[in-house]
Formats: C-alpha cells, structure tokens, sequence
C-alpha cells in the first residue's frame, strides 16, 4: 500500500512543500495503521516549517500535529482496537499525510457519530486548551483569566471549555473585527491593538464602553492564571496582571514570526524575560511554557484520558470550533500562505481525495 505525505523541504516562504507518495509497510507488532480522513492545520505548523520554534523538526519533515482515521489493520499484539474503527491521534508531526502506522496506544476512539473533520478541528486545540486550563492552571469557578488570541483556534476553545467550568471571568484579545466573537462566549473583549490590556484587566480603563456593565472588575485587578502564545516582551506584560500565586502559561511565540521572517532575539527576549526572570523574583507568581507533550512523563495518562473528554464533549454538542474549512491536501502550499497572511477559523485537510 501506498502512502502520500506533504513534506516540509525548507524554511523558505514559497516552495517549501513537497508532496511525495511511497510504500507504507504493514503496521508492526502494537501498532495499527490508520487510513487519514482529516488532518487539522495549525499556526504553529507553519512556525515549525520557518524554524522559529526552538528544538523543532528540521526538513525534511512532514508537518501536522493531530490526524482523524479509520483503523485499517492492526499489529501483533494489539487488543481494543480493530479494522473500521474510526480514531484521532497526536502527533508531534507527521499529520499531513494519507495513512500512518501509529503507536496502538496512541490512538483515541472517536465516538459513533462524530465527523472525522470536526474531530480533526477539536483535537489539537482543546486538547492543549484543556490541559492548560484544567491540568496546569487548575482554573476554578470563580477565577479570572486572561486569555490572548481569544477568537483564534485555542483562543475559543479557552474560551468554550471555561464557560463549560462556569463562573469564570475570562478577559480575551482580539483584533477588532473578532471582538463580537470573543464576547458572545461571556468574555471581556479587549482589542489589543487600540487597548493595554493590562489596564483594562486592572479595572483603570474600561473595554469599549463595556466596564460599567460588568461587575465582576476590581480595580487594581488581576487575573489567576493568563494563557500567552504571543511571545517576546507580551511574556512579560502578562506576568505583571497576575496575582499572588497565579500563573503564566506560556504556549506559542507568535511574534517571533513578523512579516514572514523568522525573529530569533524575540524568541530569546520571551523566553529570558518571560519565563525565566520572573522566576528568580519571591513574588510567588510562577511561570511556564507549555507544549502538547509537556505532561506525557509527569502524568502518562493524561493524553488518553484529555482527547478522550475532549472528543466526548464535541459528541455531545459542548464544544464547536469556529468556521470550519476543508481542504484537499494537495493545496498544502495555498494553505501555508494563508497561515501566512493569517486565517480566522479552522482549517483541515481533507487526506481522502
Ligand atoms: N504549545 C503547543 O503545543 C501548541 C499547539 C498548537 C498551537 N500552539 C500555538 O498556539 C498559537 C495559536 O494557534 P492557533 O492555531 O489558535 O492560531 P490562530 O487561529 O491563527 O489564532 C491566533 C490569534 O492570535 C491573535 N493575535 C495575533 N497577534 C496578537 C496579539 N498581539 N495579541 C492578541 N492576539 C493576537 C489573532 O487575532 P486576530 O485574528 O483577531 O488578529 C488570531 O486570532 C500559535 O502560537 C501556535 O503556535 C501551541
């Protein structure tokens, strides 16, 4: 059988993708090979292709963090699972790809019902969403958070899987044509480009119009826990609207990529100046990076058992990812552009055409 994968040939701007078919063998003992349906697409896979994340894939790779299947035979020694069920996986790459033979262990059932391409869309972002509010930030009801980038992919679904805790005052960044999307999930919308968000988390200005009307403000506020893919000093400013003992998630270095060409010194500013730095300061506010694989040693069953919920919440209508679009993996190339210019929803790649 044959499989075609999209590889990551360079760090270039234009020609950087390479489809390539070749022989797959058959999956070997606990493992099972997966025919790919869906593939979702991240801002973080075109980071990886540029380089700008520190310890990335080097080319030639295959970019893609989460793929969605059917199972289509399985390995020695492989039990629970068999030729027909439909799973999604992570994966630190190799998701832009037609079939895969993968670890049996890291495969999650999706459950009857459920669209191959909106488990592609949830599976990356809310798994990460999940973890960093539940398993990291451990947010509570009755908590406030700062959420940036919060009408992107992980942005909503910090967003949805806080309303789902219920009871959380959530502060979101937008740009000022999503600000309505950031409100419609119960969040103080802030436009980071007119605004400091700092003020307004500490009550000194209001959001557009909107402090009067929100009660939950304290001034001098500050916020529990704030979840950053910015980068660079945007590190920095988050760790300063944190109360005691609150935390700084970092997860993204967004602005180490400007204008198409990579920044290694803001890179560098995020991480000394962020993460490292506050945490020669006794002022009990912690701070962290965290990635998709940051608790597979400390807590090995938390992959399973997150995806798992996370899929089940999109079963049962909790979630919903935002404008979902398809498109056939062939037009890799197209997709990477967009990322490029920056996309609003959620791209997936159709793997079956
Ligand atoms: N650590 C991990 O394991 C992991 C895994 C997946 C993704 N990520 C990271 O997560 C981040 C988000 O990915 P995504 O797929 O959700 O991207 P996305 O859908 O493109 O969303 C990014 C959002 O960031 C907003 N934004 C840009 N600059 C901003 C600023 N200065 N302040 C506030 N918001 C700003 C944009 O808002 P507007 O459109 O309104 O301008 C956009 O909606 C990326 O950095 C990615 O690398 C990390």
């Amino acid at each position: 059988m044959q499989t075609t994968q999209v590889y990551a040939v360079n760090r270039d701007v234009a020609d950087c993708l390479q489809t390539r078919t070749e022989e797959i063998a058959a999956p070997p003992a606990g493992h099972v090979r997966v025919r790919v349906e869906a593939a979702g697409v991240s801002y973080g896979d075109l980071l990886f292709q540029r380089g700008v994340v520190p310890g990335g894939p080097k080319p030639p790779f295959v970019p893609g963090c989460d793929l969605t299947g059917v199972v289509e035979s399985v390995g020695a020694g492989v039990t629970g699972l068999a030729p027909g069920q439909r799973v999604t996986a992570l994966v630190a790459s190799g998701g832009y790809t037609t079939a895969v033979n993968l670890p049996a262990e890291r495969v999650v059932p999706v459950p009857d019902g459920v669209d191959p391409v909106h488990a592609a869309a949830v599976s990356l972002n809310y798994f990460i969403a999940y973890q960093m509010l539940h398993r990291v930030a451990r947010v509570r009801s009755g908590q406030r958070i700062l959420v940036h980038g919060a009408s992107g992919g992980v942005g909503l679904a910090f967003l949805q899987l806080a309303e789902h805790i219920g009871g959380v005052t959530v502060f979101g960044t937008a740009s000022a044509a999503n600000l309505d999307v950031v409100r419609r999930h119960g969040a103080v919308a802030i436009d980071y480009r007119d605004q400091d968000f700092a003020n307004v988390v500490r009550g000194s200005v209001d959001a557009g119009g909107e402090l009067n009307a929100w009660t939950a403000y304290d001034k001098n506020g500050t916020v529990d826990a704030a979840f950053d893919p910015i980068g660079g000093a945007h590190f920095w400013r988050s760790y300063s609207v944190l109360r005691r003992g609150g935390r700084l998630v970092a997860y993204g270095q967004n602005d180490a990529l400007r204008d198409g060409k990579p920044n290694m010194f803001i890179g560098a500013v995020g991480f000394l100046g962020g993460i490292v730095a506050p945490k020669l300061r006794p002022d009990g506010r912690r701070t962290g990076f965290y990635n998709a694989w940051s608790l597979e040693k400390s807590q090995p069953s938390a992959y399973r058992e997150d995806l798992t919920e996370v899929l089940n919440l999109l079963s049962a209508d909790k979630i919903a990812p935002r404008s979902v679009r398809t498109v056939p993996l062939r037009e890799a190339e197209r997709v990477f552009a967009d990322l490029e210019r920056g996309v609003t929803g959620k791209i997936v790649f159709d793997c079956t055409e």
